[in-house]
């Protein structure tokens, strides 16, 4: 691996509340992640990164957060988050942490301090108060809706109990945008950064990155959606200019990865050399199973991120997106971010194909050039749980929309570790986990997997030993192929001598391979006794010389 790990490194997502709980409260850990470390060291991947652990009074799982600068009781201590990272260090495992600067709870001291300030005072400044329109400002400020459905904007009652000012939430009512526009925000995120870089984080994931500077006039929209500047003109690479100064500052190639829902060619721009370091391909995650569609994400990504110099990062599941068994057991591409309209016909779904598919598609990113993420439970093939019954959910989007979207708890159901019963080793036996988990998932659990030499989970642990082994997996050129058959891509990978073959065939059908290859098979996701076959719905790994 080079300096830079980061440009090639293979990440883990921990949403914390999902991953092991060690005290029995139902809710996941840091404690709980100390006692999985060796599965994740097994597992073969080289940087976690944690999602929010932060005091919160967890509206919206944390992103509402409360504090930048301790860790809630409900995850642990400070003490368990320095334990972790060295436990972590000692396995050459590096560590990175989620940043929310777009937003932050309700219930912070500096929004606090801002309401109970008054109209016109300096504390409001660091938010977006505006007064309402209509004759006792009793319309909202603009038409700007939420990113999680609903106004985007909520009033106040003021110190003296008067209806007062509005202020603007992308998300929440719970989570007030700050003005990014204010030094002292700046200056805010400037000491988080440093807290966390001086505890010996190996990097960040920054939240919302592209939102952080508004078009202030807050003027109506058509369809009420912000518009969010951020091309080259933009202040919010300056920002970004400034946050990369930070980390510079410290030695062991300190990163970030940036979260964008925007277009390649817009995202490549926040990770030019003197800005973030990485941002995750959603193009790619968003695209439908289909031969062209994965093409062409793949081609467009790399193309907009070469000009810039920046690796690729590739993910095809996160806890904001339907889990990727599920979303490949239909072909339906994926349009809103936060709103996935498209699970709502289960019969449409074959869970099977769904399974297949999501396989080939790891085995397809893990060979591609640059970084990965894979989210927890993601190396089980769980699929999305999409009947938990309304009075469990606790997305804020499930409440916003009025019931319409079922929103993404169905993604973040906790991981099953072992046994034949809920709540499968995720905490002590007996303890309710806060998200019920189906019956069958012992099947998938850890313990059921690690038996089973053709588990999801030990794909993963080969396919990451291996791409360990062959630097041609994580590094060199990506060259498309005619394959001969619109259903099948054909990926010529090269680096310094070394090639192989990627075949990705999205067809029903079996496809064969040309026997004038010279040929041997590193891995297949769906293994069969001719060496010349891609089965339908999986993925080859050929070696040429
Ligand atoms: C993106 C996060 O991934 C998501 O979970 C969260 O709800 C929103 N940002 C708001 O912070």
């Amino acid at each position: 691996m080079t300096n830079e790990w980061w440009r090639e490194a293979v990440f883990y997502q921990i949403y914390p509340r999902s991953f092991s709980d060690s005290n029995g409260d139902g809710i996941g850990d840091l404690r709980g992640v100390l006692n999985r470390i060796d599965y994740l060291k097994d597992l073969g991947i080289d940087a976690l990164w944690l999602s929010p652990f932060f005091p919160s009074p967890q509206v919206d799982a944390g992103y509402d957060v409360s504090d930048y600068r301790n860790v809630d009781p409900l995850f642990g201590t400070l003490e368990d988050f320095d334990e972790l990272v060295h436990a972590c260090h000692a396995r050459n495992i590096k560590v990175t942490i989620d940043i929310v600067p777009n937003h932050c709870s309700n219930q912070h001291e500096l929004f606090k301090a801002a309401v109970l300030a008054g109209p016109n005072s300096p504390e409001r400044e660091l938010f977006h108060f505006r007064e309402g329109r209509g004759e006792h400002g009793e319309i909202a400020p603009s038409n700007w809706t939420s990113a999680f459905g609903g106004p985007s904007w909520t009033r106040i009652t003021e110190p003296d109990g008067t209806q007062g000012q509005w202020y603007y939430h992308l998300f929440d009512s719970s989570q007030p945008d700050f003005n990014w526009e204010h030094p002292a925000v700046i200056a805010e995120f400037e000491n988080t950064f440093r807290f966390w870089l001086d505890r010996g984080v190996d990097g960040f994931r920054i939240d919302v990155s592209d939102a952080l500077i508004k078009d202030t006039s807050f003027a109506d929209t058509d369809g009420g959606y912000p518009l969010i500047p951020k091309d080259d003109t933009c202040s919010i690479h300056d920002i970004y200019r400034k946050f990369r100064e930070i980390m510079n500052q410290y030695d062991g190639d300190r990163m970030a990865v940036i979260e964008t829902g925007a277009e390649d060619e817009i995202v490549a721009l926040f990770i030019r050399p003197d800005e973030m370091h990485l941002a995750f391909n959603f193009h790619f995650l968003k695209s439908a199973w289909g031969a062209d569609l994965i093409k062409h994400a793949i081609e467009q990504s790399l193309s907009a991120n070469a000009i810039v110099g920046a690796s690729t990062t590739w993910v095809i599941d996160n806890h904001d997106n339907p889990r990727s068994v599920t979303r490949y057991a239909s072909t339906t591409h994926l349009d809103g971010h936060y709103v996935p309209a498209v699970y709502t016909d289960l019969n449409e779904q074959d869970i099977e194909a769904g399974k297949l598919r999501s396989r080939a598609m790891a085995l397809l990113m893990l060979s591609l050039p640059g970084a990965a993420y894979i989210y927890n439970g993601q190396e089980l093939e769980l699929p999305n749980v999409d009947d938990l019954p309304n009075e469990v959910l606790q997305d804020p989007v499930f409440f916003r929309t009025n019931g319409e979207q079922k929103g993404r708890d169905g993604c973040r159901v906790p991981m099953p570790w072992s046994g034949t019963q809920s709540p499968f080793g995720f905490g002590p036996d007996q303890s309710q986990p806060w998200l019920p988990m189906p019956n069958y998932w012992g099947d998938l659990s850890v313990e059921t997997q690690l038996q089973n030499g053709a588990s999801a989970l030990n794909f993963y642990r080969r396919l990451l030993a291996l791409r360990r082994q062959m630097p041609v997996l994580r590094q060199g050129t990506v060259t498309i192929e005619e394959s001969g058959n619109p259903n099948v891509v054909k990926i010529l990978r090269e680096n310094v001598g070394a090639k192989v073959l990627i075949i990705t065939n999205f067809g029903d059908e079996s496809y064969f391979v040309h026997d004038d290859l010279a040929k041997k098979t590193l891995i297949a996701s769906n293994p069969t006794d001719n060496p010349y076959e891609v089965t339908g719905n999986s993925t080859v790994l050929i070696e040429i010389n």
